[in-house]
């Protein structure tokens, strides 16, 4: 594995989606940085992160998205692999919070930013943007966040958690084609809130109440309504309120 560390830069996720342009960068070259001045999160958010303290990493991923159907895929296969990682350094209470969102009880814990390139030739990059609160213990009007070092009292050595994710991340991809239908139910189990009845907004911000009961194969959120049916949503249809 290719490992590019760096001390400050806009975004990893940018960084590492320039170098595949500029040269032919191999599979799971891997970018951190200990500060990122334009940090990107889901959907045009902002990814902040205290200096030095988080593990902010991307990793580039070659030929695993065959079609674009089937790119939330690599999201199980991320947030599983996260996961993995995490549960072996005894960090409780794991979830995923749909889509991908890592959770530690009911506080957020980490996020994943994946960017997929179309390239001519039809294959598929895939920028795997990993941001994790490892160290980070203050974080200011952000009730819902937490790091390692806040759930567990310990201090963690990012390197050593940066591995893990990778060898976990390269494992994971490599069992997918014999283990795909079990990493999709791994996938569900482990989703925050499965089964519970709460509140979800819509975007004209109308609330309603549901249980989420899996993920459709392209990554929709399957839902139950409080009457009972079955309602499907994209991630831009839906936020949870917990
Ligand atoms: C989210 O939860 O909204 C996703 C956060 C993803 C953050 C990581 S940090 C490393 C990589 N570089 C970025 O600019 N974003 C991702």
């Amino acid at each position: 594995m290719r490992l590019v560390k760096l001390d400050a830069i806009d975004s990893t996720n940018d960084f590492l989606k320039d170098l595949t342009r500029q040269q032919m960068a191999e599979n799971f070259t891997v970018v951190t940085a200990e500060n990122q001045t334009k940090g990107k999160g889901q959907m045009g958010a902002v990814w902040n992160s205290e200096v030095g303290k988080n593990l902010i990493m991307s990793v580039l991923i070659k030929d695993f998205i065959l079609d674009s159907k089937d790119v939330f895929n690599l999201n199980i296969v991320v947030s599983l692999a996260v996961i993995k990682s995490l549960e072996s350094l005894n960090i409780p209470k794991l979830s995923i919070k749909w889509p991908n969102d890592i959770m530690s009880d009911h506080k957020k814990i980490g996020g994943i930013l994946i960017e997929n390139s179309f390239k001519s030739d039809n294959s598929i990059d895939s920028i795997v943007g990993i941001g994790l609160n490892v160290n980070q213990i203050h974080f200011e009007n952000l009730p819902q966040a937490s790091s390692l070092a806040l759930q567990t009292n310990t201090v963690f050595d990012k390197d050593v958690l940066l591995h893990l994710i990778v060898d976990n991340l390269k494992s994971t991809l490599k069992s997918w084609n014999t283990a795909a239908v079990s990493l999709k139910e791994n996938y569900t189990n482990r989703l925050f809130n499965k089964g519970v009845l709460m509140p979800f907004q819509k975007p004209d911000q109308s609330i309603f109440m549901g249980m989420i009961s899996g993920v459709t194969a392209t990554g929709q959120l399957e839902m139950l309504s409080d009457q009972g049916l079955p309602l499907d949503f994209d991630v831009k249809e839906v936020k949870m309120i917990f």
